[in-house]
């Protein structure tokens, strides 16, 4: 539904972002993850046909978002990072007057409207003034303006940022009825967000792509490789300098004692060590006594922190 190749923006001198390529499948609910001027905004606003990219190319429900923007932007829904709002509009007049431009069919439009509101639960707020209405009602009226040509894609930039929790719960569960018929991609910072809602995950700095796979197993890739717990005998003052020195350590964190005389500590490595047969071996020659050695399970902030800070080491 969505193919991205060799996607490149340039702000003058400044790195947009640098040879992007994935796709996503029809149906699919894609994450995109990255640090602040990661360029996950940038990467929308070209597939949604707002900026012109660099170089590089991207089709959209079939249609190249360069050469057929019109028929691009007729199956596209998009929730922008700020969305320009008519404060002095009433909720439904200006969901109306975006179907208008959206081509929505003009006796289709009033059904269009009460239906987008019902999905979005603003249905109780048709008499307002969007001017009047909280930021989480807001940012509500900008997933209804979204939806109102209904959409095979919809692209959504931080569609929670800035609501109270409760709101978060309520769009989040909203958007997850979304997917189905839908191909969505949604960007956020809040990692568990993007776990619970996305069936794959990319992760963008600095302008370029650094992964791109299901939540699971970017968890299971890195968690079984990568960070390990050992409960060692003994109370030496040189275990933590010594698991320092093994090949592949990044980190040592030490939790502590226990009555039974063992320490335990968590042990980071660098991606592609075999974190558990390293260190076990490195126990071994040193005779110390192992009494434990587990993978740790990483979060996906685990791995993003992981991801991001590897590469600028
Ligand atoms: N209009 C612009 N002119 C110049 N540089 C820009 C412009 N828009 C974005 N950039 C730069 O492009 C890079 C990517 O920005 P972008 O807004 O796409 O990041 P982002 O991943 O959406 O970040 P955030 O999480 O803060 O929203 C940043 O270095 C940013 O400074
Ligand atoms: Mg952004």
């Amino acid at each position: 539904m969505i193919e991205v190749k060799d996607l490149t923006k340039r702000y003058g001198e400044a790195r947009g972002i640098d040879n992007l390529s994935f796709e996503v499948a029809k149906g699919e609910v894609l994450g995109f993850l990255g640090p602040n001027g990661a360029g996950k905004t940038t990467t929308m606003r070209i597939l949604t046909g707002f900026m012109p990219a660099t170089s590089g190319s991207a089709v959209v429900a079939g249609y190249d978002i360069f050469e057929d923007s019109l028929q691009v932007r007729s199956r596209l829904g998009y929730l922008p990072e700020t969305v320009p709002l008519y404060t002095d509009m009433q909720v439904p007049v200006y969901l109306r007057f975006v179907a208008g431009l959206k081509e929505v069919p003009w006796k289709k439009i009033n059904h269009r409207v009460d239906e987008v509101m019902e999905q979005v639960g603003l249905t109780h707020m048709a008499h307002k003034f969007i001017g009047e209405l909280s930021k989480g009602y807001r940012q509500r009226v900008g997933l209804a303006q979204a939806l109102i040509n209904d959409p095979e894609v919809l692209i959504l930039d931080e569609p929670t940022i800035g609501l109270d929790p409760k709101q978060i719960v309520e769009i989040r569960s909203l958007i997850k009825n979304l997917g189905g018929e839908r191909t969505v991609i949604l960007s956020s910072h809040i990692l568990p967000e993007i776990s619970m809602l996305c069936e794959r995950v990319i992760i963008i700095d600095e302008g370029r792509l650094k992964a791109n796979d299901t939540p699971g197993n970017l968890m299971r890739q890195l968690s079984g490789d990568s960070r390990v717990r050992a409960r060692i005998g003994g109370h030496s003052k040189n275990i933590q300098p010594e698991l320092e020195k093994i090949k592949g350590v990044k980190a040592v964190l030490h939790e502590g004692g226990d009555a039974g005389d063992t320490q335990s500590y968590v042990v980071d490595f660098e991606n592609g060590y075999q974190a558990s047969s390293r260190l076990a071996k490195a126990v071994i020659e040193r005779e110390w006594d192992l009494h434990e050695l587990s993978p740790v399970k990483m979060t996906l902030e685990d791995i993003f922190i992981h991801i991001v800070t590897e590469e600028e080491s």
